[in-house]
């Protein structure tokens, strides 16, 4: 069987699925590895090194496609619907197609793969069981990005971050707030402490303390009530408007103290809520910086800009996405990584095995002759009447990173 990687087509998309040093592996597997020619070269991996590990060049997208049996994406064709509606005549009958999916944001595109009977599979449905770890495309994306955020807050803020005890004066470390310690989060934690800033952070869920803590960071806590914001799978439930209300009014004073704001709050497949109001930015000091690392989900601050970095009240706020792109060498690595344990996973002697005793194919498997086998995909596609927002509220599957 051959498996294809073509090079990544979405905006400033500098990640490629595979890297030469897994090639190896799925060699010894039983596969063939043909490589659109320049789909590493963004993320530091030049043509010849494939070629030095044992894969083919192609040098024309749709001959590739043509040839490969499976497909290995970061942005899948339903992650990336402005630009890969061009691939959609080179897909075939039964290809095997593998990257981030976005199946419950673009159910039409979910549709037309599976009408066109593609195996399709979703690398953000990898569920989060210790078997699966290895194959945790969400985590290892999400610790790029909370690293990411520290060095992007760093950059930007008018102060050091470090303490310095010098000829010319003491300068005080800079204060971080962290908001939202899960993967993301506790990786921004922990750079942001390397870096010597004074970290706290704050989650909802109270499990999160003694990881915070670990890292040596101070654990913030508010008077509100946490029972029952933990849901299925650790991930932090959907509070009421008035736990919201009740989170920013205790939160004001928390914002205002701190030079660095990183919000990375998020429940899966709904709207990032609404943790920094206006008048919280109002109440930093001058040349304070907000990260919104949750730009992507809406954003947990009101003012975030998609993909901006804008100045209100004198507070920098940042709302880029990608940013696992942005550090593309190693985000590349951590996928491709996962990726090839997830290929490997359902192989047998250099055969694909869809075993749907398998918990990581069952979920992870958006498609297949022309059925959705995952039941949260199938409601989203029986639903196309509604709108797509809508679609995307009504699951709770996790973002794609
Ligand atoms: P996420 O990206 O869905 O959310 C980020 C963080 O935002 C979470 O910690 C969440 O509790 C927090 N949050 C949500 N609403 C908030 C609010 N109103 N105020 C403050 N914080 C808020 O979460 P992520 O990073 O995907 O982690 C979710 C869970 O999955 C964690 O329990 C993590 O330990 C667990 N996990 C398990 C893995 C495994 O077993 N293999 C691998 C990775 C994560």
């Amino acid at each position: 069987m051959i498996v294809g990687v073509p090079k990544e087509t979405f905006p400033d998309e500098n990640r490629v699925a595979l890297i030469p040093a897994n090639v190896p592996h799925l060699i010894r597997a039983g596969f063939e590895v043909q490589v659109e020619a320049g789909a590493g070269t963004r993320s530091g991996y030049p043509d010849a090194r494939y070629r030095e590990k044992g894969a083919a060049l192609i040098r024309n997208r749709a001959d590739l496609f043509r040839s490969a049996h499976i497909i290995l994406q970061v942005r899948g064709y339903c992650a990336n619907p402005d630009v890969a509606e061009g691939d959609f005549d080179m897909i075939r009958e039964q290809q095997v197609m593998i990257g981030f999916m976005k199946p419950c944001s673009n159910a039409k595109f979910v549709k037309n793969l599976a009408e066109r009977k593609v195996v399709a599979f979703a690398m953000e449905l990898i569920p989060r069981i210790s078997r699966a770890q290895s194959m945790d495309t969400l985590s290892s994306m999400m610790t790029v990005s909370g690293y990411k955020a520290a060095l992007l807050a760093a950059n930007t803020l008018p102060k050091m971050f470090p303490l310095f005890m010098t000829a010319a004066g003491t300068i005080t470390p800079a204060k971080v707030l962290i908001i939202g310690a899960g993967v993301s989060g506790l990786q921004a934690v922990a750079t942001c402490k390397r870096l010597g800033a004074v970290v706290k952070a704050y989650d909802i869920r109270p499990a999160v303390k003694e990881q915070v803590e670990s890292l040596g960071a101070g654990f913030v806590e508010l008077d509100i009530q946490t029972e029952g914001t933990e849901g299925k799978g650790g991930y932090a439930r959907e509070m009421g408007d008035e736990f919201y209300r009740k989170q920013r009014e205790r939160m004001k004073r928390v914002v205002s103290e701190n030079d660095v704001v990183i919000s990375t709050a998020a429940i899966p497949g709904r709207r990032a809520p609404v943790l920094i109001t206006a008048d919280m930015v109002a109440a930093m000091a001058p040349g304070s910086v907000i990260v919104d690392v949750a730009a992507e989900g809406g954003g947990n601050c009101e003012l975030t800009e998609i993909d901006r970095s804008v100045v209100k009240q004198n507070v920098t706020i940042i709302g880029k996405t990608n940013l696992p792109s942005t550090i593309p060498f190693h985000a590349s690595q951590m996928y491709s990584n996962n990726i090839t344990k997830f290929l490997l996973n359902m192989t047998r002697e250099g055969k694909l095995v869809f075993d749907m005793d398998d918990e990581i194919i069952r979920d992870t498997m958006v498609s297949r002759d022309g059925e959705f086998l995952n039941t949260k995909i199938f409601q989203v596609v029986q639903e196309t009447g509604q709108s797509q927002k809508e679609n995307a509220e009504s699951q709770e599957i996790p973002h794609t990173k």
